[in-house]
């Protein structure tokens, strides 16, 4: 039997010190195969975008496309938690925008939403919360304000914008955020965040101490083509599907498939 993680089961995991494994997935196939394997968070991350549809930022994508990556994901998981994210400007105009948002992500089946920001959400986040929707925070480097930070650049590196993160991380946590992420921030801040919280954080270029990581996939398994410093590859899925493409186009070109026994007959059954 599958038991399917929860959110206070997700809380619990930092309290006794299990490290919670998250990644990134848009679609039917690979949430199937990473929730197999037991990863414990999927995020239907707006960094589809960039890698489904090949924007140079996550500006570009609106509800419609996550709503239906997100069904997509949850039609193929039992155990991990999904978490759903809320697109650039599906909760920054208004609270009733929000909440209408976040939940159609919950009808969609996702348990969560996660959003971007520190004080500029509170009473966005605060409102979610109270109408029972989970809300995981987004810290750091915040790709939705990409052009406000002139580049997707380290963040937290001054005394008060580390004061600042090391605020914004408290206050999500007392209005009732379960998790935050922090990302592209230096390991000794995200150390004293972690230490600090009794929420768990995730996190993405954000050093070792934190309670869980997420990585984006398609950097994780070798499909993009962009190196990061913070990302390890984990397998070379670009070579092995150029090498299957290649020897599908030989084959193909020279009639060596389909064989007989990738054909059928006539009377053949079904
Ligand atoms: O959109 C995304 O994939 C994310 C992760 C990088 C945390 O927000």
């Amino acid at each position: 039997m599958v038991i399917k993680i929860t959110i206070p089961g997700l809380v619990k995991m930092k309290k006794s010190g299990k490290k919670i494994v998250c990644l990134t997935a848009y679609d039917y196939l690979t949430a199937q195969i990473f929730d197999r394997a037991e990863i414990d968070l999927i995020l239907v991350g707006d960094s589809a975008a960039n890698v489904i549809y090949g924007h140079s930022t996550t500006l570009p994508i609106g509800m419609s496309e996550m709503l239906s990556h997100t069904q997509a994901v949850c039609n193929a998981v039992k155990r991990a938690l999904v978490v759903a994210d809320m697109p650039f400007m599906s909760y920054q105009p208004s609270v009733d925008v929000a909440i209408k948002n976040a939940g159609d992500f919950l009808k969609a089946g996702a348990q969560a939403v996660k959003l971007e920001g520190g004080t500029a959400v509170l009473e966005i986040a605060e409102k979610l919360i109270k109408f029972g929707i989970p809300v995981m925070g987004h810290l750091g480097l915040t790709p939705q304000s990409v052009h406000a930070f002139g580049g997707y650049k380290l963040q937290a590196k001054t005394n008060s914008a580390q004061k600042q993160l090391i605020q914004d991380a408290k206050q999500l946590e007392n209005i009732g955020c379960f998790s935050i992420v922090l990302e592209k921030i230096p390991s000794s801040i995200a150390k004293t965040v972690t230490d600090s919280l009794k929420i768990p954080t995730i996190g993405i270029g954000a050093g070792p101490a934190c309670d869980g990581q997420i990585l984006v996939w398609q950097d994780m398994l070798g499909l993009s083509e962009i190196k990061l410093k913070f990302v390890k590859q984990y397998a070379d899925l670009r070579k092995i599907i150029t090498g299957g493409v290649k020897q599908y186009k030989k084959e193909v070109e020279q009639g060596t498939f389909p064989q007989k026994k990738h054909s059928f007959e006539i009377d053949e059954c079904p």
